[in-house]
Formats: structure tokens, C-alpha cells, sequence
């Protein structure tokens, strides 16, 4: 809070001080209004619209299916929810490898119909041009290295990435191509966590990890792992916080009891 209470908002330089203060930024995803209005409440400093909505909102097996206009739904949701959070989109799969005017494109539409403050794309060099052109319309971006999962048909499975020397020293270079376009902080995902420590020391921006130990700058989960929503995705980096598919089960297993049993509703719940 200001002096005079009003929300400090969280922005991009917001985070780039964090990082020169030591103080560890923290980011989840979400997708939706109610549980984007929940975790900015509890004080999350950045709300990732994750592509991975193609997963856990909708069923997919990949993050491949879900479409620009699937991801400006998704955002508008969360950014009507959000009071303090900065919101960064992913750009999804297919909206912007194609050619920098496509990317920038589909910044744009992100921006504008979304209200969210920043986008995040996957890749290093082979999309610096259109990292560029975004960046020169002023969009705040948000790198993406190591596992990226738009790519998981070239990689062919979800082991850790960069363990070889020549990956890591790659990956290196990549991060620093990605500083010195502009980005504005950079999520590494599923990679040693020597290397994410090392790549995070020797740069200015903020890394976020996932799956790269503690030595990056923040931290990010999928909300719907963290909460215990899915029971099947289980890697060793994922620290569950809740329960949730057992506890929304017991409840509804209780409200078809009620409802069945004529408990439901009684003399106080009825007009
Ligand atoms: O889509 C997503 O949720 C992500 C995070 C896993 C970093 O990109």
C-alpha cells in the first residue's frame, strides 16, 4: 500500500529492483477471474496467463492446440480480477514464430483487448527479430529458455534440458542475447540448477524458475499443480501446497448425498 492506501501496483521495474534488492519475486498462473481475484489478494507479485491453459483448462496433452483468441479470453479474465499483480500472456504456439509482423501483431492484440501489462514468448535467437519488433511498440517481454514446451514434438519428452555442455553453453548465450534485446526478466524452465544459477548471476534482469532450484531470481508454478487440482503431474520440482482434487470431491460426493437424502436444502435455505 501507498501513504495515501491505494495499491502499489507491481511493474516490470517493480521486479528489476527486486532483483538488485535480493528480494525473491514470486509468479503463479491463472486463467480465469475467481482465482486470478484470489492469489493477487494474497499478494503475488506477477499472474502468468500460461499457455498451459491448453492444459489445464482444457484437456490438451500439449500446450500446442490453444489459440490467440483462446489466450485474449483467458487474460481479459484475470485482468479484470487484478488489483496489484502485473499480468504477463503467453504468446501461444503458431501466433508469432511465423515472421516478427505476425508477433507483433498478436502483441498488439494481447495488449488491447486484454489490458494485460506484458507478453511472454518462447525462444532464443531464432526469435530475436520478433522479440525486437514487439519491443519497439513499447510491450514489456518476458523471456522463456531451457524446456520450453511449444517445442516438445522437436525435444520429444519432458526430461531436464541443457545437462549437455554444448545445450548449457547455448542456453547461456541465449539468455544473454535475450537481456540485451530488452527483455525484461526471463523464465527458465527444467534445467540443472547450477546453470540457472550462473546464467541468473550474470545477468541484470530477473530469472524465474521452474524446476531450475533456488539459485533464480523467482519462482513460478502452475496454480492447478501447487493447489493439488491434478493428481497425475507429479515431477520432483512441484511442491503441492493443497489437496484440492480430494477436497472438492468429498464435497461434491456430500452435496449428492444431501440432495439424494431430501437434506438438501432445509427450512433455513428456502424462501
Ligand atoms: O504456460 C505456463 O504455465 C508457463 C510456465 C510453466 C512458466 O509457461
Amino acid at each position: 500500500m501507498s501513504t495515501q492506501g491505494e495499491v502499489r501496483k507491481i511493474t516490470t521495474h517493480t521486479l528489476l529492483e527486486m532483483k538488485r534488492r535480493g528480494e525473491p519475486i514470486s509468479i503463479l498462473t491463472a486463467y480465469d477471474f475467481s482465482m486470478a481475484r484470489i492469489i493477487d489478494a494474497a499478494g503475488i507479485d506477477v499472474i502468468l496467463v500460461g499457455d498451459s491453459a491448453s492444459n489445464v483448462m482444457a484437456g490438451h496433452e500439449t500446450t500446442l492446440p490453444i489459440t490467440l483468441d483462446q489466450m485474449i479470453y483467458h487474460a481479459s479474465s484475470v485482468v479484470r480480477a487484478v488489483k496489484r499483480s502485473l499480468v504477463v500472456v503467453d504468446l501461444p504456439f503458431g501466433s508469432y514464430q511465423g515472421n516478427s509482423k505476425e508477433a507483433l501483431n498478436s502483441a498488439i492484440r494481447v495488449m488491447k483487448e486484454t489490458g494485460a501489462h506484458a507478453v511472454k514468448l518462447e525462444g532464443g535467437r531464432e526469435i530475436s527479430e520478433a522479440i525486437q519488433r514487439i519491443l519497439s511498440a513499447g510491450v514489456p517481454v518476458m523471456g522463456h529458455l531451457g524446456l520450453t514446451p511449444q517445442s516438445i514434438y522437436k525435444f520429444g519428452t519432458y526430461v531436464v534440458r541443457a545437462k549437455e555442455e554444448a545445450e548449457a553453453n547455448r542456453l547461456r548465450e541465449d539468455a544473454a542475447i535475450l537481456e540485451e534485446l530488452g527483455c525484461f526478466s526471463l523464465v527458465l524452465e527444467k534445467i540443472p540448477a547450477n546453470l540457472a544459477k550462473d546464467v541468473s548471476s550474470s545477468l541484470r534482469i530477473p530469472t524465474i524458475g521452474i524446476g531450475a532450484g533456488g539459485g533464480t531470481d523467482g519462482q513460478v508454478l502452475v496454480l492447478h499443480d501447487m493447489l493439488g487440482i491434478n493428481k497425475e503431474f507429479n515431477p520432483r520440482f512441484l511442491r503441492r501446497y493443497l489437496n484440492l482434487f480430494d477436497e472438492i470431491k468429498n464435497a461434491t460426493e456430500q452435496y449428492i448425498n444431501d440432495v439424494k437424502s431430501h437434506n438438501f436444502p432445509n427450512e433455513q435455505e428456502q424462501y
